[in-house]
């Protein structure tokens, strides 16, 4: 068993999306079983709201639900809980660090775009809130990608 959370400022664009692309492939691989994926936010004022919109609606044409409310990073509880806490921008990665009390639990910090299979000029998945449509198309470009590589770590390291 495997539990992976997913991290970004708001809990409401680019972590939920992460969270939804990983279940399905895991639920395409017969894997859904083997993990347990859930998504946080660092900032807490989105609790309770489903996912943007905007990004429910463009992950709705790739095929993906998402659909998770949002909730706040817990430290006292998420750092035990979970294996891998995968920051979605280098600010998150930060803030995880800086809540982490242990080096057991900042070894469990990861960056998103660090799994990235390929070569690109990209570092973080950028924050979509404040861009266009085509913000939340590169969100969910990396994302898919990124997560395959994300998969492919942990089948590595099962
Ligand atoms: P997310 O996007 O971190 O990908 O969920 C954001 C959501 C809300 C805000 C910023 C980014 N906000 O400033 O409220």
């Amino acid at each position: 068993m495997k539990k992976v959370l997913f991290v970004c400022l708001g809990n409401i664009c680019r972590s939920p999306a992460a969270e939804a692309i990983m279940k399905s492939k895991l639920r395409q691989l017969g894997k859904e079983r083997e993990f347990v994926v859930d998504s946080a936010g660092t900032y807490g004022g989105h609790a309770g709201a489903l996912p943007d919109e905007r990004m429910r609606e463009q992950a709705r044409c790739r095929g993906y639900v998402v659909d998770s409310r949002s909730r706040v990073f817990y430290p006292s509880a998420d750092f035990p809980e979970f294996d891998l806490i995968v920051g979605m921008d280098n600010q998150n990665v930060a803030d995880l660090k800086r809540l982490a009390i242990h080096a057991e639990e900042r070894g469990k910090i990861v960056r998103m775009m660090d799994f990235f299979p390929e070569k690109t000029p990209y570092q973080e998945i950028p924050d979509p809130y404040y861009e266009g449509p085509e913000g939340f198309e590169l969100v969910l470009d990396l994302l898919e990608k990124a997560v395959d590589g994300l998969l492919e770590y942990l089948q590595r390291n099962e």
